[in-house]
């Protein structure tokens, strides 16, 4: 069994904090989002993977190498535009050959990985295999609709009126009879090979489409919340590891991760949180839930619930909470204004001013 995972793209649908980079590329816990899944399809006993790359190509190419630091052996396939994740099959097929294979999409989180989804489709073999997740925006996802035996009996991608709330995780298991399908499908409205048309046409065709419903999944849609909330429950499982230099005036409390080549002076550290290489956290306080990259500096601050991106800085932050900070950002104290109340007040009236 072989892996396809689509780490391609242009750099449009996407948010303010990926407008220079891959969305595949975006860490959770300090570790691209994109690596996760490399790791899932490893611990599944999948060694060959192909990687479809688009614009982002060298970003992705520097981060995961020739694939050997997850035990895979990578294969890169370059695609031209963003086509559809159908397309992505289509350009694949001389890498997929006539083997069973998973298509993961690259900024697609699964808590808990793969490894039980592939084992039962190796000994079941259904044509193909699909997961789902309950989610409150399916007009966001592709959407599945359910006979009443549970059986997938239609597919509508990002439709206006969603007959369920069951959206397509991006984890499909496929036998080649997939290749068939792709070839026979034309455009959607957005131009696109959509996958879900493929998987339709499969149903269509009467072939055995299965579908397993799983929680815990993460998918980003741009919503800050949602990236927090899965950095949270990454950072809870993270095991504490002080490599870098704390001094004697900073206290480490609960699950803290601190890499080799980050500096920790005068501060306090509350896990769980990660503090990532060459980064310098002074006279500060790292409250729960909290990522820090690589190359930060954080100097008199107090930071809690937050996620701050390489070569970032925070100085003189009372307090930062619920936030995510960008890559070469600055955060710096306002200069103080004189503050001044411009009062015209009628008798008897009562008035709270903060000062
Ligand atoms: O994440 C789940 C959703 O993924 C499913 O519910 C949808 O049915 C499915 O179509 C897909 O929706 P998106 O439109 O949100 O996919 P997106 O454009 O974000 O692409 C997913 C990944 O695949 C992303 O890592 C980029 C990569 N990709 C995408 C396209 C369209 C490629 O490598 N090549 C492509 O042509």
């Amino acid at each position: 069994m072989k892996a396809l995972v689509l780490s391609g793209g242009a750099g449009t649908r996407l948010r303010p904090l990926t407008h220079t980079s891959a969305k595949q590329l975006v860490p959770v816990a300090n570790k691209p989002v994109l690596f996760y899944g490399l790791e899932a399809i490893a611990d599944a006993g999948i060694t060959e993977v192909g990687i479809v790359v688009g614009d982002t190509a060298d970003e992705i190419r520097e981060a995961v190498g020739d694939g050997s630091k997850f035990g895979i052996e990578v294969t890169y396939i370059p695609q031209t535009a963003p086509l559809g994740l159908a397309h992505a099959v289509v350009i694949a097929r001389e890498f997929l050959a006539d083997e069973d294979f998973v298509m993961y999409l690259g900024d697609n989180f699964i808590v808990g990985g793969i490894s039980d989804l592939v084992e039962s489709f190796r000994a079941e073999r259904p044509t193909a295999q699909i997961l789902l997740t309950q989610v409150s925006d399916p007009k966001s996802f592709g959407v599945a609709e359910l006979g009443p035996d549970g059986r997938v009996v239609g597919l509508e991608e990002k439709p206006e009126v969603p007959k369920s709330d069951l959206a397509l995780v991006g984890v499909y298991l496929f036998t080649p009879a997939v290749h068939e399908a792709v070839r026979a499908i034309k455009p959607s409205w957005r131009g696109e090979l959509e996958i879900t048309h493929a998987l339709q046409w499969l149903i269509d065709a009467d072939l055995d489409v299965r579908s397993t419903t799983i929680s815990g999944y993460w998918k980003d849609t741009g919503n800050v919340n949602d990236m927090l909330e899965v950095n949270r429950s990454v950072l809870e499982r993270a095991e504490p590891r002080i490599e870098g230099l704390v001094d004697a005036a900073s206290e480490i409390i609960g699950r803290v991760q601190i890499d080799e080549g980050a500096q920790v002076t005068a501060s306090r550290i509350v896990g769980p949180a990660v503090i990532g290489a060459g980064s310098v956290v002074t006279g500060s306080y790292i409250g729960p839930f909290t990522s820090i990259s690589r190359d930060c500096t954080i100097t008199d601050s107090e930071i809690e619930f937050s996620i701050i991106l390489d070569g970032s800085s925070v100085r003189g932050a009372s307090r930062v909470e619920a936030s995510i900070i960008g890559r070469n950002v600055e955060v710096t104290p306002a200069p103080r204004v004189p503050a001044a109340h411009r009062l015209i007040l009628g008798d008897h009236s009562k008035v709270q001013i903060s000062s």
